[in-house]
């Protein structure tokens, strides 16, 4: 049966490509951690218009929206998570593992980082709770199915 709960595994997916950044800056490997990097902000940028492009605009006309469920709850969690990535990526800008201060940049950079985490974690919570469940409830199999190809197109890149 086709679940719009399914498309949460993106967001492990996401955590993932996360992870591999923060291990490579961990490893001193500054290019690796920042191509990391911008292959998560790709990942969130896609999986983020998925959200708002296919999936509001019917939640918001077919689902029962309850408390903490409220569209711009979930946009503005958007905007802060691709900001932050901007603000992280800006600051590994001279971020030298060879460097004195390279322990202390490294640790500053990290414990912003968990901001981030913290944020993706909330979320990742609420859409699982609120927002996945109640598109599930209100499309039947056929509409759950068509929107989920939608989603899983746009992540094969095709
Ligand atoms: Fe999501
Ligand atoms: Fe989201």
């Amino acid at each position: 049966m086709a679940s719009i709960l399914d498309l949460a595994k993106y967001h492990e997916d996401l955590a993932e490509l996360f992870f591999r950044h923060q291990t490579a800056l961990l490893d001193g490997k500054v290019p690796a951690a920042r191509a990391a990097l911008q292959a998560y902000r790709k990942a969130l940028a896609r999986h983020i218009l998925d959200e708002e492009e296919f999936l509001m605009p019917v939640y918001q006309a077919k689902a029962r929206i309850t408390p903490g469920g409220d569209v711009r709850l979930f946009k503005g969690d958007h905007v802060n998570l691709l900001k932050s990535v901007d603000e992280y990526e800006a600051r590994m800008e001279g971020l030298d593992a060879s460097k004195p201060d390279w322990q202390r940049k490294l640790l500053a950079l990290l414990d912003e980082e968990t901001r981030h985490k913290h944020i993706l974690d909330h979320h990742d919570q609420r859409e699982r709770s609120l927002f996945f469940p109640a598109l599930d409830q209100a499309l039947d199999e056929g509409a759950r199915a068509e929107l989920l190809s939608r989603c899983t197109l746009r992540a094969a890149g095709l």
